[in-house]
């Protein structure tokens, strides 16, 4: 499951029931903690007209993060062209987006998610289907009226946006490199 999951950008029409969600979320809540308390709270939208807003909004947020830089490498121009396309969903158009917010107060909140959201990635894809941490979405998460908007709990954080959907095809691996080792023995 490990080497075969991947970031999933194409879907199918298929849909994703309440109860998978609700066993993804289940999951998420098995994975380890630091910070003596399970930071993790979960809100899943389905919400069409959200999901938009959210998009446009995380668009809005990278473009003017990403201009300044836009002359510096190709690889910058190539993304601010991704942000630019008429029509882009930064959510790849997937009817479930989960976001999961961490206690703002605890040290370990932000790693603590991450190990939540792995868990969930690796389910859903155990069960077939495709996810994708959508970490374009956190600039508009940071605004304080959004937030509002979304009835995020108070004192959490966005951390982890994931989407989930049937995968269309089969999704190619970036290349993996070996990383550094060193053993002390
Ligand atoms: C913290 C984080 C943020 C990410 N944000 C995005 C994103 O905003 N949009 C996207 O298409 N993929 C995003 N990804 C997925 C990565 O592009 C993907 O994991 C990476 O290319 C490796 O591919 P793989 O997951 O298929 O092994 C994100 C992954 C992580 C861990």
């Amino acid at each position: 499951m490990i080497r075969t999951r991947r970031s999933v950008k194409e879907y199918t029409d298929e849909p994703v029931s309440d109860d998978d969600i609700k066993f993804l979320i289940d999951c998420a809540r098995y994975a380890p903690f630091g910070s003596m308390q399970q930071p993790w709270s979960f809100l899943v939208i389905t919400n069409k007209e959200i999901m938009h807003m959210l998009s446009e909004s995380g668009k809005k947020a990278m473009i003017s993060f990403l201009e300044p830089y836009k002359n510096t490498t190709k690889q910058t121009s190539e993304y601010l062209d991704f942000f630019k396309t008429k029509g882009r969903d930064i959510f790849y158009n997937a009817p479930v987006l989960i976001i999961i917010f961490g206690n703002k107060n605890l040290p370990t909140t932000v790693l603590d998610c991450s190990m939540a959201a792995q868990n969930m990635m690796l389910v859903a894809h155990s069960r077939g289907m495709g996810s994708c941490w959508i970490g374009n979405a956190i600039p508009a998460l940071m605004d304080e009226k959004i937030l509002k908007e979304l009835g995020a709990p108070a004192g959490y954080k966005a951390v982890a946006p994931l989407i989930f959907r049937y995968p269309k095809s089969k999704t190619i691996m970036p290349e993996r490199m070996e990383p550094e080792v060193k053993w002390i023995k």
